[in-house]
């Protein structure tokens, strides 16, 4: 979604403003501009903007250069308006004295637009955004920043936004109503920063000052100030970005997506470390912050999240119940957040986000929390809005995550919500011999995860063979029915084919009427309760000719295990994840869906790591 960096010092502005608007690219964006603001002799402020891609924009800035010390970046991922050149940010002014770069909606724009334009404004753009500079433009005060404290004042809605003056060559002014905004403090006399995310400015520096809500700051070359909605100055906490934030290089690989696909080996090893207590048979999670007597009064678990961390909460649900025999009820936090959910006593709510910024699950934590439930957040971007907001965060350490689609960052929630589960189990009636069972389980599992790995030649072919297939459904049952569900997700977003994810009892109700020749259906079944129960399904599926690709494990039946024995002749293809305790198993045979979706999306042609129309991260509705 969209992103905003800029910079005042020392240095020419427009290469650090490209650089860091390319390590935005992954959030997704269909435009991109800059604007910076000249010396003396240089034209005041320069707007270079294009639909389309940053390596265009920075030709662009080639064949039209910029000269300045400060200046302002932004990509856009259109939400008012078309994705076009005058939509593209930075906004101008009717003189052209102002530029503002914005994330977020003006809610009220369309009323701000009608009375400026009746007060002689020119509007050139569809944006809500510009109704903003024009505001900036008329307010009153002396300075940049006072004008922006006055203009802040006639808006509702969420903004996260940096603005220059061509007067004031020398200033950033930035502030922070709903979506985030930082400001990047590098060495001493080399300047200031501000962006949205920190992958903006990593290469600068690791020491950065969150703006709250309602916060405005003005950065100068050598420092800045910050004042709070009441416009008191304040000092806020400098923040480490996490060194796990770094390394965002492809690698040697072709696409964020497979690199990420095969840290995963790492990437689970990482969630687990330290956090394992083999003798006493626990988990350790330092930054929980749950009293024993919260944990005492613990009745209810609801787990929010959205798309593919609402299907890891699903696999939670049946985790947390299973060790802890807490009810867990799953949300998409979409729709939590409207909704009057009945709370009682002693509910404790989980929101679920790799970004850790998606506005959807923010806000359905809000909710929870003014309904009198404790939060806690299950993250990877360490310092996310949820993160801090939360009572307290189990942090994934997946380290960044580039590619659109969810990988790693999904079997780590997955191992999250397990050491979770085991924590609270072993507070309840959890044994110690089955918590150090589970706890020597856990350990063995990224080993497992490299083994699964080991499956790709086998995807690749199998990818060739069906590439061409137009429909697809996935099926599973149990604790196997989210990964259904995240396979056909990860086929619908990166391989941009109809892929529907069912309960496999389901299919008889009605979809069963699709099945044909043409219909590719993938079922997850390794071998555990539902084995037996799925095999039905397939049975019925092989009846009416539909092709069939069983992700299953290599302690099922067919092909030389034990088991259900006649699973090799219902299907086309198996692919056999290891053999591990069912409660365990989603982390192994999602694995063979991602590197499915991949191989396919690539042999189509798909834009792997920046699918059509999608965004990494939504801090928006
Ligand atoms: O950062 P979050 O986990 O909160 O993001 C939630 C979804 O936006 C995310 O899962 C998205 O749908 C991915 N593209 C799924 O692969």
């Amino acid at each position: 979604m969209c992103g905003i960096v800029g910079y005042v010092g020392p240095q020419q502005a427009a290469p650090l403003l490209l650089q860091g608007l390319s390590r935005l690219e992954y959030r997704g964006y269909d435009s991109a501009g800059l604007a910076v603001v000249g010396s003396e002799g240089a034209a005041r402020l320069q707007v270079r903007k294009l639909a389309g891609r940053i390596s265009a924009l920075a030709s662009l800035v080639t064949e039209l250069p910029v000269a300045g010390a400060c200046g302002i970046a932004h990509t856009r991922w259109a939400t008012h308006g078309a994705p076009t050149q005058s939509n593209a940010h930075p906004h101008c002014d009717c003189r052209h004295e102002l530029a503002l770069v914005h994330n977020g909606v003006i809610e009220n724009a369309d009323v701000l637009r009608q009375r400026l334009e009746w007060a002689g404004h020119d509007f050139v753009t569809e944006t809500d955004t510009e109704a903003l500079v024009h505001l900036i433009e008329e307010a009153p005060g002396e300075t940049l920043e006072a004008r922006v404290l006055a203009a802040l004042e006639h808006i509702e809605g969420t903004y996260g936004l940096a603005v220059v003056a061509a007067a004031e060559p020398d200033k950033v002014v930035v502030a922070r109503q709903g979506t985030p905004m930082m400001i990047g403090i590098p060495a001493q006399g080399t300047g200031m920063f501000v962006a949205s995310d920190p992958a903006a400015i990593l290469e600068h520096t690791r020491s950065v000052v969150h703006l709250n809500d309602g916060d405005v700051a003005v950065l100068r070359p050598g420092g800045y100030e910050l004042f709070d909605a009441d416009s008191r100055p304040r000092v806020r906490q400098v923040s480490d970005i996490a060194a796990d934030l770094l390394g965002g290089e492809l690698a040697g690989y072709p696409h964020f997506m497979l690199k990420e696909i095969h840290e995963q080996p790492d990437t689970t090893r990482a969630t687990l470390r330290g956090r394992l207590l083999f003798t006493e048979g626990s988990a350790r999670l330092d930054d929980l912050n749950l009293s024993a007597s919260a944990l005492a009064g613990l009745r209810r678990i609801v787990l929010l999240g959205c798309s593919s961390s609402w299907h890891a909460a699903l696999v939670g649900r049946d985790i947390i119940e299973s060790l802890a025999e807490v009810p867990v009820q799953v949300e998409y936090a979409s729709e939590y957040r409207y909704r009057r959910a009945l709370q009682e006593p002693g509910t404790l709510a989980i929101a679920i986000s790799q970004s850790g910024e998606t506005g959807d699950t923010l806000e359905a934590m809000r909710a929870a929390r003014v309904a009198g439930a404790r939060v806690l957040g299950i993250v990877n971007v360490v310092g996310s809005s949820i993160a801090r907001e939360a009572d307290g965060v189990i942090y994934l350490h997946a380290g960044p995550e580039i590619g659109v689609a969810s990988t790693k960052a999904f079997t780590s929630q997955l191992l999250a919500l397990t050491l979770f589960g085991l924590y609270l189990g072993r507070r309840r009636d959890m044994s110690p011999a089955d918590g150090r069972e589970l706890a020597s389980h856990l350990a063995a599992l990224p080993g497992l995860v490299a083994e699964t790995l080991t499956l790709e030649p086998q995807i690749r072919t199998l990818a060739a063979e069906f590439a061409g297939a137009g429909s697809w459904v996935c099926l599973g049952r149990g604790a196997n029915l989210p990964i259904a569900l995240e396979g056909a997700l990860k086929l619908k977003e990166i391989s941009r084919l109809h892929a529907e994810g069912y309960p496999g009892a389901e299919m008889k109700h009605g979809p069963m009427a699709l099945i044909d020749s043409d219909m590719v259906v993938v079922v997850v079944v390794p071998q555990d309760a539902m084995y037996a129960k799925t095999l039905s399904d397939m049975q019925q599926i092989r009846a009416r000719d539909g092709r069939i690709v069983a992700i299953t494990s290599r302690d099922s039946g067919g092909g030389g295990g034990g088991g259900g024995g006649n699973l090799g002749r219902l299907v086309d293809h198996q692919l056999r994840v290891p053999a591990v305790i069912p409660l365990l198993s989603p982390v192994l045979t999602v694995i063979p869906l991602q590197l499915l979706a991949y191989h396919i999306a690539v042999l189509r042609g798909c834009d792997v790591d920046k699918p059509r129309h999608l965004a990494k991260s939504y801090s928006l509705e």
